[in-house]
């Protein structure tokens, strides 16, 4: 298994929009086993393969807080949607900032799974927030786009000069190995 590499706001790679996948095979189930590992490492409860530069329509997620309930949602649609509320949301490709959005708090979806089997599922609260926000990043969308937009460039100023800090203090001799 390896680490991936996530992509962070405002990486023009993330509006990417995934298409649907339609092989089941040993190198889908390798990158499935490779996002729950950058996803658990991370770490984090929900990973779209859009994050690590995978235009697919694949979807890891694990909400429980030992860990034993990894999911996989492959072509994932929406079939109802009931309760809307408001919750925090963090996001690995916005890394360190959360707030507050907007969406259903329960979910009725289909998807398929790492062997290509159909099935539905109803979720709710943080796992029905969560396949919601890793549907969106499938569509190229992230949670800062239901902000506002002084927010949203406040936070891409800060990631940006992060980034900046954290590029700054690697040793020339490992920037020069990579
Ligand atoms: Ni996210």
């Amino acid at each position: 298994m390896a680490l991936l590499e996530i992509l962070e706001f405002p990486d023009p790679r993330l509006r990417t929009r995934a298409v649907p996948i339609t092989e089941y095979d040993d190198a889908l189930s390798r990158l499935i086993d490779d996002m729950f590992e950058t996803m658990y490492a991370a770490p984090g409860i929900g990973l779209a393969a859009s994050q690590v530069d995978v235009h697919r329509q694949l979807i890891v997620m694990d909400c429980s807080a030992d860990r034993s309930e990894p999911l996989v949602f492959i072509n994932p649609e929406i079939l109802a949607r009931d309760e809307v509320g408001v919750m925090e949301e963090g996001c690995l490709s916005v890394p360190g900032i959360f707030d507050e959005v907007e969406r259903a708090q329960r979910v009725r979806a289909r998807a398929r799974d790492r062997k290509g089997k159909d099935f539905e599922c109803e979720l709710d609260g943080i796992r029905a927030v969560c396949l919601q926000h890793e549907m969106d990043h499938l569509d190229g969308k992230l949670f800062v786009d239901y902000l506002s937009m002084l927010k949203r460039d406040r936070i891409r100023r800060k990631l940006e000069k992060d980034r900046r800090e954290r590029l700054a203090k690697v040793p020339a001799g490992a920037a020069a190995s990579r």
